[in-house]
């Protein structure tokens, strides 16, 4: 039988690609600019999902890392913070068994992402910090297998675990482009 990971990695490839080539157009592992919209923008999606990130982690015996990756991610924007200036219009994400698991999964996977990213941004001079990517890539390591067997153990329904993680890749899309377009960002097309 396949896996939840396994399905919910393979239904939201695209979405995940859609995602991945906006963040790409900011070059945010280039230039100061695109790097300060990055980690802004991935404040805005860690302040909206920290509490169902941190139910997942309890469910899967997982130390919750919520409030040290908002940390980081303040100390690494410094004076550069520029937060979204309008509210974020996205419901509240709900406290159900998809809900948590499936949203936990996209967030709780961009540190495996993370891994590829520090590098770039080692290599490069930017100005801004990079302690939340390196803490994400670190702990990644240890967590994600440990994640990844809790949440195919979860007893989720798949459908419904797609839709909600299509849905949150969605949001967190909505999220950049937000971010994007309040700090006015030049974008390159690839
Ligand atoms: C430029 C930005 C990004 C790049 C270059 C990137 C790249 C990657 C790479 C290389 C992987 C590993 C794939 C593999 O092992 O086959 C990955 C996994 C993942 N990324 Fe991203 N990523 C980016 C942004 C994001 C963001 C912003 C999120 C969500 C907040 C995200 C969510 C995920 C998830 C959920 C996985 C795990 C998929 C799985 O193995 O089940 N990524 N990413």
């Amino acid at each position: 039988m396949t896996a939840l990971r396994d399905h919910l990695r393979e239904q939201t490839a695209q979405a995940h690609q859609r995602l991945d080539d906006f963040v790409a157009s900011m070059r945010p592992f280039e230039v100061d600019a695109g790097y300060r919209a990055y980690l802004t923008a991935m404040l805005g999606a860690h302040r909206h999902y920290g509490e169902v990130l941190d139910r997942a982690s309890t469910w899967a015996h997982l130390p919750p890392t919520s409030h040290s990756l908002r940390s980081d991610l303040l100390a690494d924007l410094g004076d550069g913070l520029s937060p979204p200036s309008k509210p974020l219009p996205f419901p509240k994400p709900g406290e159900g068994l998809e809900e948590t698991w499936a949203s936990a999964y996209v967030i709780e996977g961009s540190a495996v992402g993370a891994r590829f990213i520090i590098k770039q941004v080692q290599k490069s001079n930017l100005s801004h910090g990079s302690t939340f990517l390196s803490h994400l890539a670190e702990d990644s390591f240890q967590r994600w297998p440990k994640f990844v067997e809790a949440l195919n153990g979860s007893g989720c329904d798949v459908d419904k675990s797609v839709s909600v993680a299509k849905n949150v890749f969605g949001i967190v899309y909505d999220i950049f482009s937000a971010v994007a377009e309040d700090l006015d960002l030049p974008r390159s097309s690839k």
